[in-house]
């Protein structure tokens, strides 16, 4: 670490699931791997009242729980990581309470410059959204926001998502936020873009020469990204009513993976470089017409059903959903990207809760051989109609984190016949290590001030706009509806369709 000075994380909302299963084993694993300031102090801010020993107590049993590393309870490392945690209970619309916080921040490394501010402070935002501009703006009126010129030492805060709900939303909160903060204090966070696998997306694609003449109209039929989950909406059917699966994954996620895939080679591999090359492809989205969306949008729902042997209620039986809601909870869309190298390419992403199987991928399908000298010589069930098994390269993000590329080859033998082989490499067998979590990497850049995996206003913004011009088209029409589909399946039929209509498929279906 070269930065030396003191620093202080505060989270705000750290009596929430996340504080406990993501960000304090996050901390953990990054203090084992002597990543962090040495003299880095962590400040737990929510409304119930609670000492600092029984919040430290609380986070132990979480360490010990969901830690990478799996420290064993008792253990020195252990307690001497939990004895940088303090705790202070307020309220998030109370400015006494930011005043006492700040009272107890400027005390907390001990005397060195008066008692005044002297350390780094990064304040995490792990609330619900309500209270984002809340918590920001009263930061800024209790005096805990350095000013920028302020060279000693920075202020940082980290948002979590949803950021905003719509492109009003997110506009308005762009604009008060950056009335406090300057854009490079802000760091909006989409987990996806931490994981390892997704940032081997732009090592893969620009750390080699293989591929990238490649990569464009000319070469490529079209793009499938699937994200599934096998889990349903759990314990968070409330929020998840309110959202549905195109604000939850599509808007943040996946439109992420898509930017990361079709985006031009940065100039550099500085924050700015990077999402600059990210925006530009986001801007670059068709709308989708509102009079054509059931032609290039589905949307479904899950039904009762069984994943991976577990029952899973119907969607509209879940505690917290509205038994007679319209959100979708599974969404497929075909798009493009309207610029020189994708131009007519579709893209079709899709993602959805209670499928058929845990998989996040990303599959680029290649067109094919401009001379099918070996149509009538593929292995059975690999020709369709004139449409030979096209080459795929395949990365996959999770689980089993891999990259696959498939093509013909001669089964051996006094026949010629081809069959579709894969080469693979895998994560495991290469590294013999598991990766990362995502928000370790995400919490060490925030803290060295590399904003390169952080999403700017300007990207969160283009989503929305996207995003909005789908929901206000499935407002409006009155034609297509949610399409219902069995829990543990791959979706509505109708998804089939979406690619269908144009002789595609999906790979997993
Ligand atoms: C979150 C969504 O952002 O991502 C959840 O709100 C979803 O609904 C989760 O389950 C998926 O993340 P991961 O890392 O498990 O793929």
């Amino acid at each position: 670490m070269e930065n030396k000075n003191p620093t202080t994380i505060v989270i705000f909302g750290a009596s929430g699931d996340l504080t406990k299963r993501k960000l304090l084993p996050a901390l953990y694993q990054l203090t084992m791997e002597k990543l962090l300031p040495e003299n880095l102090k962590i400040v737990g801010f929510a409304r119930s009242e609670k000492s600092h020993e029984a919040f430290r107590a609380e986070m132990k049993a979480a360490l010990v729980q969901f830690s990478r590393s799996k420290p064993q309870d008792g253990t020195q490392a252990l307690q001497a990581f939990v004895s940088r945690l303090y705790y202070q209970s307020g309220s998030y619309d109370n400015p006494e309470s930011f005043q006492t916080l700040r009272n107890f921040l400027d005390k907390l490394h001990g005397d060195q410059d008066n008692n005044s501010q002297h350390d780094n402070r990064l304040y995490y935002l792990s609330t619900p959204p309500t209270v984002f501009w809340k918590i920001i703006s009263t930061l800024g009126e209790t005096g805990h926001i350095a000013k920028a010129e302020d060279q000693t030492r920075w202020t940082r805060v980290i948002i979590e998502k949803p950021f905003g709900q719509d492109l009003a939303s997110a506009i308005d909160l762009n604009r008060k936020i950056l009335s406090v903060l300057n854009e490079n204090q802000v760091y909006r966070i989409d987990h996806y873009l931490g994981k390892e696998t997704v940032q081997n997306i732009m090592t893969f694609r620009f750390g080699n020469s293989i591929f990238e003449p490649l990569w464009n109209r000319r070469y490529i039929d079209h793009v499938q990204i699937t994200v599934s989950e096998a889990v349903a909406v759990g314990s968070r059917g409330g929020y998840y009513d309110h959202s549905g699966a195109i604000r939850d994954m599509v808007q943040n996620h996946i439109l992420q993976l898509l930017a990361l895939v079709a985006m031009e080679p940065p100039a550099s591999f500085v924050d700015e470089a990077v999402r600059d090359e990210k925006v530009k492809v986001l801007k670059a989205l068709r709308p989708i017409p509102q009079y054509e969306i059931a032609h290039f949008s589905v949307r479904g729902q899950y039904t009762g059903g069984e994943v991976n042997g577990k029952p899973i209620l119907n969607f509209l039986d879940e505690k917290g959903v509205q038994s007679n809601s319209h959100t979708e909870t599974f969404v497929a869309l075909k798009t493009f990207i309207d610029n020189w190298r994708w131009a007519n390419v579709p893209f079709y992403i899709r993602t959805g809760k209670a499928m058929a199987e845990r998989l996040s991928e990303i599959t680029i399908l290649f067109r094919q051989p401009p001379l099918a000298l070996f149509k009538h010589k593929w292995h059975e069930g690999h020709v369709e109609g004139d449409q030979m098994h096209p080459n795929t390269l395949t990365l996959r993000v999770q689980p089993d984190e891999a990259i696959r590329l498939n093509f013909g080859l001669k089964i051996p033998g006094s026949r010629m016949m081809l069959q579709p082989t894969d080469m693979e490499f895998c994560y495991s067998d290469v590294f013999h290590a598991e990766p990362p979590e995502a928000y370790e990497r995400l919490i060490l850049d925030s803290i060295l001030g590399d904003s390169t995996l952080f999403i700017r206003h300007d990207e969160v913004e283009a989503a929305w706009k996207f995003v909005d011009n789908i929901v206000r088209g499935w407002e409006q029409d009155k034609v297509s509806t949610i399409k219902p589909y069995q829990a543990g399946s791959w979706g509505p039929k109708a998804s089939h369709d979406l690619l269908e209509q144009s002789g595609r498929r999906w790979l997993h279906q």
